[in-house]
């Protein structure tokens, strides 16, 4: 059994700091890239408050193909450009939206979605997909959560073997 409390409060600034340790640990023994990115959303599920759905679109020629995810079920396929996700892939610029319903094209795949923040996810500097975070609050996503959020994608990118995507 995996067993995840971080002893700092989520607010501090050491709270992704921790989780980055926590997941460099989670992440140490396995390079697979479909069981690392369900483990990254899992784990981001848990020990970040809030969220109502966290996962993974995989780029595909110019589209982004739904990954492993943890939330209600989403919308399989997003064109780059398109929505939030399209365009951290079109801009491979993180995404961090205050409020959703105020974004031109937001996708809304779970009408509980308020906010979000959407994270390219770069392999030797090739787009491999997005990370997607959503939050049922307006104005969840500090920057602070996103550097941290940041961090804790890297730990993905740097533990798993990308050789069977490309
Ligand atoms: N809201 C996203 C679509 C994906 S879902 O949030 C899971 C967007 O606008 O790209």
């Amino acid at each position: 059994m995996f067993s995840f409390t971080a002893s700092t409060d989520v607010s501090s600034d050491e709270y992704y700091q921790e989780l980055v340790s926590q997941l460099t640990g989670l992440l140490s023994e396995e390079r697979d890239l479909i069981c690392n990115a369900a483990q990254l959303s899992a784990f981001i599920m848990q020990m970040v408050p809030d969220l109502n759905w966290s996962g993974f679109y995989f780029a595909r020629e110019e589209e982004l193909v739904l990954g492993p995810y943890v939330g209600k079920v989403a919308c399989t396929r997003i064109p780059f450009g398109r929505g939030v996700c399209g365009k951290a892939a079109e801009t491979l610029e993180t995404q961090r939206i205050e409020d959703v319903h105020a974004f031109e094209g937001h996708i809304a795949c779970d009408a509980d979605s308020a906010s979000e923040v959407v994270i390219p996810v770069l392999v030797e500097g090739r787009l491999i997909g997005v990370f997607d975070m959503d939050s049922p609050n307006v104005n969840r996503f500090t920057e602070k959560d996103q550097k941290g959020l940041e961090a804790l994608v890297n730990v993905f990118v740097k533990a798993t073997d990308f050789a069977w995507h490309f």
